[in-house]
Order: structure tokens, then sequence, then C-alpha cells
């Protein structure tokens, strides 16, 4: 067994400067799952199980096993390989071209009456003429040609021949209509898939060309890499497509609470004594948002603020903060940035309305603006811990892990009572090799916040990168006893459970075990569905990724969960249209 856990441990999202929750391996790979540009990397879902050689995921399979040059798939794909990049025919076995013309208009009747020997002699020296005119680029001529050769022997390869006149000439509908009679003739004829495929790209049907190239990559083990890199360019183009679509429709919501609370928890709330306003007045709004947030009820939360906000409350600046954070988590960056302005228009030193402009100009990759904001806010309150605490997120993802060190520790030194940042001071340690002071740091957090289920879980992905399984699953499940409501530990446990337990039923409970505690958590679909998927389930493995979908909240993260679920309706496809060819793609799945 090779590492269990992501390496890259307590990775906080590149996207969201200021999440704690990001900083888990099984966001981690909810990342990758979402956002890797490079799509042989979407077996790495799961860490680890893809390195170790045994992805799942048919796009990996195909860069390994292009490198093992596999034997053909199919006697057919071994036929005619001298593609110049243009259509190409196959050639013939015979010359005897001149003998064809005494087979020139024939008729039907005619050929019937001729005994199969005869006919096929006949076939094959009208293929030839046919050849001939291909080569010169008559592709009219050879059209005529193939087309008496059908008449005396319906031949795959007369089809696809006469279908690589017809891509020659830019006629796609008839490339389609031969390559499906070549097809019917012989399902597993790479040729004329390629071929179908290709037109049905030109034509737009992108999910049929997706189909084609994949059924081309599976038959032949992933031979040809032009096809493979094909299937992979029309899975993204089909995915782009239906995001596209599909975002339209999509109503902007929260992350999930667990997410939202991360977010939130990482600054020091407002602490002020709540007014007695009560009624309809902005003022009873504001406090109504107040106990929606300490009760975590996020969506009740955002409506009163907006209703404050609205109505007007005497903390117009700090409502105003907090309507901008719940349009920031609903995705709308430009949307938060307009309601941080209005609030230090009414407020200019609202420190920490400057901090989360920081991080709206991180995600929008202004390294300059996002640093400005923390200056100015230093400049207002030195003494905040929020800000070194916020600013040492951003030098983390940024990768100045010193920066970031000393920003933890003067955060720490301000206020020691915040555990993220005790958390995020051992992380960056342990990323700075200093592997000792992280465990250190950990201890004794560990027992500063003994009912923290975050610090059992982070020091138990700490201790299972050190392969320390036994200590880390210990840690685990303490983090789910403490709190059953944070699915992270239950994903992280479930990792260890699979990938190094073999364990792959309690892998699934507690996947399922996370979804429960957080219906909204989608690194536990994506993670049972990649099990499921691996385990040779492919339908049950789309129910969830199908989920992946409803869970996505942006067009990048849509397009990703869509493309998992295009890709594996492909295989499910391919397996009941090529049941003897299954092994194969069992073989692929390793
Ligand atoms: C082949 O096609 C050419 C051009 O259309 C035609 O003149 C010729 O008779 C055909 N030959 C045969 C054997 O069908
Ligand atoms: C076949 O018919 C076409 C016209 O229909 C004619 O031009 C061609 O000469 C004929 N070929 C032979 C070999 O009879
Ligand atoms: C490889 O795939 C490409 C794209 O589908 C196709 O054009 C080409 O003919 C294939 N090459 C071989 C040798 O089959």
């Amino acid at each position: 067994m090779v590492a269990v856990i992501n390496p890259e441990i307590g990775g906080v999202s590149t996207t969201n400067a200021t999440s704690v929750s990001d900083a888990s391996p099984a966001t981690e790979r909810i990342k990758k799952f979402f956002e890797d540009k490079d799509w042989k990397f979407y077996a790495a879902v799961f860490a680890g199980v893809a390195v170790a050689g045994a992805g799942a995921y048919y796009l990996t399979s195909g860069s390994a096993s292009s490198k093992k040059q596999k034997k053909p798939a199919s006697k057919k794909s071994s036929e005619g390989t001298s593609a110049k990049g243009k259509e190409t025919a196959e050639k013939a076995d015979s010359t005897a071209t001149s003998a064809a013309d005494e087979w020139a208009n024939m008729s039907a009747e005619a050929i019937n009456d001729m005994s199969a020997d005869v006919r096929a002699e006949a076939a094959a020296a009208l293929k030839a003429k046919g050849n001939s005119f291909f080569s010169s680029k008559k592709y009219q001529d050879a059209i005529v040609n193939y087309t008496q050769a059908i008449l005396f022997k319906p031949d795959p390869i007369f089809y696809s021949n006469r279908a690589a006149c017809y891509a020659n000439l830019g006629k796609v509908d008839e490339v389609i209509a031969d390559c499906n009679e070549a097809l019917k003739l012989d399902s597993t004829y790479i040729k004329a898939l390629n071929r179908r495929a290709q037109a049905y790209e030109k034509k737009g049907k992108l999910s049929d060309s997706l189909y084609d190239f994949t059924c081309v990559c599976i038959l032949d083990g992933f031979k040809n890499e032009t096809a493979a890199k094909a299937m992979e360019r029309l899975l993204k183009k089909v995915s782009e497509q239906k995001a596209k679509e599909l975002v339209k429709t999509k109503k902007q919501r929260l992350p999930s609470p667990t997410f939202v609370s991360a977010y939130l928890d990482s600054f020091r709330q407002d602490n002020t004594p709540m007014s007695s306003a009560e009624g309809d007045s902005g003022n009873a709004y504001y406090n109504r948002a107040r106990k929606s947030l300490q009760e975590k009820k996020y969506d009740d939360a955002m409506e009163a603020f907006d209703k404050a906000v609205e109505l007007g409350c005497s903390q117009q600046a700090q409502a105003l903060n907090m309507k901008g954070t719940f349009v920031f988590l609903k995705g709308d960056t430009q949307g938060a940035v307009e309601n941080f302005n209005k609030a230090l228009e009414l407020d200019s030193k609202h420190v920490q309305t400057f901090i989360k402009r920081a991080s709206i100009y991180m995600e929008q990759g202004d390294i300059a603006a996002t640093f400005k904001q923390f200056e100015d806010a230093i400049g207002i309150d030195p003494s905040n811990p929020d800000i070194y605490y916020h600013r040492g997120q951003v030098n983390y993802i940024n990768g100045n892990y010193d920066a970031a060190a000393k920003d933890y520790s003067e955060s720490i030194k301000l206020d020691e009572s915040f555990v993220y940042a005790h958390i995020q001071l051992g992380v960056v340690q342990y990323k700075l090799g200093s592997i000792s002071s992280a465990m250190a740091t950990f201890k004794n957090t560990l027992k500063k916040f003994e009912s923290s289920a975050d610090v059992h879980n982070y020091y138990g992905e700490l201790l299972a990168d050190q392969q320390k399984i036994e200590e880390a699953l210990e840690m685990f499940s303490k983090a789910i006893e403490i709190d059953a409501k944070n699915p992270l530990p239950y994903i992280n446990k479930a990792m260890l459970m699979y990938q190094v337990k073999g364990d792959i039923q309690q892998a699934m409970d507690l996947c399922k075990g996370a979804l429960e505690a957080d219906p909204s958590c989608d690194a536990a679909v994506a993670s049972l569905a990649q099990i499921l998927l691996e385990q040779g389930q492919p339908a049950e493995a789309v129910r969830y990724y199908e989920m992946a979908i409803d869970l996505a909240r942006t067009e990048a993260e849509l397009e990703h969960a869509i493309s998992y679920v295009e890709a594996t309706k492909t295989q499910i496809r391919f397996a009941q249209e090529y049941p003897s060819a299954v092994p194969k793609l069992n073989a692929l799945r390793g």
C-alpha cells in the first residue's frame, strides 16, 4: 500500500481564502473533483488509489495503458493503420482493376443470381477500383465503385471506405449513415467508430461523438492517443455545454452548513449585547439574524440580515458586512464587494469588512489588493487577531509558509482562544517540514481544546499522513464522537477503512454517515460514487454523481460533476452494447 491520504495535507482551498474547512484531504479531493484542469487526474478523486495503479476511471487507465503498448484489442484495429491525417480508405487485397469493368452497371437481380464466390471476387475488384480513385482524390468516382461493390457484398469495409469519401467531400450525414451500416455488420469496427465520432463532432452531436470515441478507446485499449485526446476533449465539451444550460436555471444557494460555520467561525463574533427591539423594525430583524446565526440556521440569518439592511438598523455597517458575507458564500463576489463597499462608506474603520474584502480580491487573483486590505486593517486596529489569522491564510495559499506561520503565531499571541489559528499553525509547521513542532502544536492544542472535533480531525490527518493509521483512526472516531454533525472525520475515517483496511462496507457506511450529518456534503457524495465505481457498480455510482450535480454551486463545479456522470454513463452504455467486450472495460478498471 502506498501513501494513504493526500499528501496535500491541510491544503487550504485556492478559491476560498479564509475557509478552515477546506484544510482537509476530503476537501482537497473534492477540489480535485471539481477543479482539476487535467482530466487525467479525475481518478485522483480518491487520492492514492489512482496512484497505486488501480484507477477506476478509464481516462487514467488510458494514459497508463498507452505506455504499456497493449495488444490491439480488435483485429480490425490493425487494418489500414496508414492514416495520413486525411481520410483514407482501406486498401484492396486485389489489384485486378481492369477486370472490374465487367461488373459495372450490373443490376441487383443479375447480381443475386451469381454464386457467393463470384460475387466476392467482383466486390473485391470494385473495391480496388474505388480505392484507386480514392488515392487520386476522385471521391465521387470512388463512391460509384464502392456503391457497386456493396451490391455484390455488403462488407463493412466498403461502407467505411465510402464514408471516407463522403468525409472528404464534407457530407457529414452520409458519413454517419455509412458508418451506421458498417457498424451494423461489425460493431467493433474501430475505423468506422472513429469516422462516425468525427462526423458527429462536426455535426455538433457531442454526446454521440463522445460515446463513439469512448468505444474506440476501450476497444483498442487506449492505444490511439489521438482518439483518447478526442474523448477527453468531447467529455469536456459535453460537460461545458450541459453546465452552461444548467447553471441558468440553478438557484444560487449557500454551501453546506459545515462550510458556512467554518467560514463564520474564522471571525470573532459580534458579542455586543442584543438590543431589545422586537416586531418589524430593522433592529428586530438584526436581532433575529444574530439569533439564527447562533442556531446555525443560515438561510434564516441571511434573509433577516437582508431585511435589516433594507429597513435600516443601528448596526447598519455590520449588517451590510454580514449581507455581503452571505452573498459571497453564495458565490456572487461582485455583489459581495458592493455590500462591503457600502459598509465601509458607513464605517470606514470596520476592520472585519477589510478582511472579508481581502478574501474576495484573493479569489479574483488580485494579490496586491488583497494585502492592501490587511495593511489598511492593521492601520486601523493593529491588535485585531482576525487580521493576522486571515493574512496567514492568504500567505498559506500563496505558499508563503514562513510568513503564514508568523501570522498565525501573532494571531494566537493576541488571542489564544481561537482554535483554528492553532490548527493552522500546526498544519503550516507540518508543511514547513517541522514535523516535531507540528506534532507538539497539535498535542498542546488538543489539551487546550479537548472538546474540539476539528482539532481531533486535523491531528488525525497529520497522523494518517505519517502512516500512523491506528492513532489516526482513533482521532477520527473521537472527532465523530464529539461532533456527530461534522462530516469531515467520517470521510477521513472512510478513506482509511477503504484504502488501508480494505473494508469497503464500513467505508461506505461512514460516507453515508457523513451524508446524514450533512446532506450537502459534496465530498461524501464524491467518495461514495468513486468507491462504487471502483467496485464495478457504475449505475449506483451515477446516482451519487448526480447528487453532486445537485450540490454543485458554480458553473465549474457543475461542469466537473457532469463530466463524471457523462463518463460513467458512457461506460454503462458501452457495457450494455458491447457485452462481450466488458472484460476489457473491467481490465481497464484495474
Ligand atoms: C467506377 O466509377 C467510374 C466513375 O463513376 C465509372 O466510370 C466506372 O464504370 C466504375 N467502375 C466500376 C467497375 O463500377
Ligand atoms: C455504366 O453506366 C454509365 C451511365 O449510367 C456509363 O457512363 C458507363 O459507361 C457504364 N459503364 C459500363 C462499363 O457499361
Ligand atoms: C486514431 O484516432 C484518430 C482520431 O479519432 C483517427 O483519426 C485515426 O485514424 C486513428 N489512428 C489509428 C491508427 O487508428
